[in-house]
């Protein structure tokens, strides 16, 4: 474990390299996972008639485990690397640092156990019972301390804007998870939330919305401002536009959860305020897509050849769509159609898979062999298998949910002349098969990609090609 002295600040790359890995490691289980539960729904049987392996249980485990342990890895690994590169300083607290890494592997243990098992909170992305709750709030607290006392204690001046997304989107997964998660316990595993009626489902989807704008958005956005100007060796298109960029989002997004409840017991206001602040939230969106873009400005050949700066732009191009469909969602008389369709579920994976998992191979791939001291990753040809294992595999994902969605939004409304209802459930399930199998296929690419890169990385890490003494980061201060 690296330690940190005034003079000669020692960067603690350990606990990212460990993060690193785990990120790789939890991607393919989640995703594999996925991939499970996409088969269930064309083949039921694949639930193995057991309680632990019904869709209803591992949905659930798919989801926590791809963003909070898949992202949630990434994003500690990332946010440790940059604070410390661009405070020119090492983590304020190695032991807290260290204490965050095992927390968080705990509760993710924790969550593989217990969500099989049937417990649930039955509050989507907030499942976990209330122990887990608990000791998810103070690992989240650590590492605030840990991230924010590396920034009080910076040799830099300024900032960096990359360190203003991650702190935003720490301070806020904080406040989200402690507001959302009181409840009153009965026994060890189960409790009753606080909240009742509407005001739960409102304060449920004032957290869920805002995990997706902060844990799935701000966090990766901190990773986008630092990655993609180090890959393309270009500074940020426009700082200017980086800083308007972070105060527009953070302060729209925190308004947007209403339009998950549209057509509900929500008071009519809330939902019109709730879709009005989603429009808005459209020109924030793509301000940061273009900066994000745009400082490939004069390096736009280097897309032929580098894949890992391929991963990072391709992710910035699914973030513009999900940013552009979402907020259409979002409009009241759209969400009619799309609200309870695969239309959402395309939505979902345009950015969870397209903006989220890409920007995270991206960097992880920039940073993993800069913190093992290595020259560079073993393959870059495997990376670039990856990237499209990865670009076919989401695209197939997607483009099958949006016409499944539609479809079954369309089936939904159709009427007879007598004013009943033209297709059955059943019909409308049988017509999605085609697509669901589509999709399948497409989290099979994904799959086959995420061991490509954990091949990759495994034989990058036993590789003997050192850094030289100049550019081995893990050898050397600032
Ligand atoms: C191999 C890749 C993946 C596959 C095959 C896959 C598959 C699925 C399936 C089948 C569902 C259930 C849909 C339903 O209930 O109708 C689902 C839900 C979900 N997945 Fe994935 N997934 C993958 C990757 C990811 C990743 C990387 C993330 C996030 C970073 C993610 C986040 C989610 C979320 C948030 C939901 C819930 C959607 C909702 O409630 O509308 N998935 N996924
Ligand atoms: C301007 C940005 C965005 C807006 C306005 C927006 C809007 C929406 C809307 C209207 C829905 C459907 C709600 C419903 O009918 O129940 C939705 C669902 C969802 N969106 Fe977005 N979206 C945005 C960006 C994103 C991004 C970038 C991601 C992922 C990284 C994402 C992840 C999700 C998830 C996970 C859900 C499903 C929630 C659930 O029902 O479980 N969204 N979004």
């Amino acid at each position: 474990m690296s330690s940190t002295s005034s003079t000669s600040p020692k960067y603690n790359f350990d606990v990212v390299k460990y993060f690193a890995v785990m990120a790789v490691v939890w991607g393919i289980v989640g995703m594999s996972v996925g991939v499970l539960i996409a088969a269930q729904l064309v083949w039921p049987e694949l639930n193995f008639d057991s309680p632990y392996l019904t869709f209803s249980r591992i949905r659930p485990l798919h989801t926590n485990a791809v963003i909070f342990a898949f992202g949630g890895c990434a994003l500690f690994a990332t946010s440790y690397y940059v604070v410390q590169r661009t405070c020119q300083t090492g983590l304020f607290s190695d032991r807290l640092a260290w204490f965050t890494f095992w927390g968080w592997q705990v509760i993710i243990l924790a969550a593989a156990i217990t969500l099989p098992l049937g417990y649930t909170t039955s509050k989507e992305y907030a499942e976990l019972e209330w122990p887990i709750d608990i000791l998810i709030a103070v690992v989240w607290i650590a590492y605030a301390i840990v991230f924010f006392g590396t920034i009080v204690k910076r040799k830099t001046s300024h900032i960096y804007v990359a360190n203003w997304f991650y702190g935003g989107f720490i301070l806020t997964v904080a406040v989200l998870h402690i507001g959302n998660s009181m409840a009153i316990p009965v026994n060890m595993m189960k409790s009753y939330s606080i909240y009742s009626g509407a005001v739960d489902a409102m304060m449920q989807w004032w957290y869920g919305h805002n995990a997706v704008g902060f844990f799935l958005t701000a966090g990766f956005l901190g990773m986008m401002y630092y990655f993609v100007p180090k890959q393309a060796e270009r500074p940020v298109y426009s700082y200017r536009l980086s800083v308007v960029h972070f105060w527009a989002l953070v302060s729209l997004y925190i308004w947007a959860g209403p339009h998950h409840l549209h057509y509900t017991a929500l008071p009519d206001w809330t939902q019109s305020l709730g879709m009005v602040m989603s429009v808005i939230l459209f020109v924030p969106s793509w301000g940061g897509m273009i900066n994000g873009i745009m400082t490939l400005s004069g390096a736009w050949h280097k897309l032929r050849t580098d894949p890992i700066l391929r991963f990072l732009i391709v992710s910035l191009s699914f973030y513009g769509m999900s940013t552009f469909e979402g907020p259409m969602m979002a409009i009241k008389s759209v969400n009619a159609l799309s609200h309870y369709t695969d239309w959402t579920v395309g939505h979902v994976h345009s950015g969870a898979l397209g903006w989220v998992a890409m920007v995270s191979i991206g960097s992880l791939y920039h940073l993993i062999p800069k913190v093992f001291g290595k020259e560079q990753m073993y393959s870059t040809k495997l990376i670039n298998t990856h990237f499209w294992l990865a670009t076919i595999g989401v695209v197939l994902y997607i483009v099958a949910m949006w016409i499944s969605g539609v479809m079954e939004g369309m089936m939904w409304r159709m009427v007879n002349e007598d004013g009943t209802l033209m297709y059955s459930f059943v019909e409308i399930v049988e017509k999605k098969m085609p697509y669901n199998i589509l999709r399948w296929i497409g989290g099979c690419f994904v799959v086959t990609g995420m061991l490509t890169m954990l091949y990759n990385v495994v034989k990058t890490i036993k590789s003997d090609k050192r850094a030289d003494a100049t550019n081995n980061l893990a050898a050397q201060p600032a």
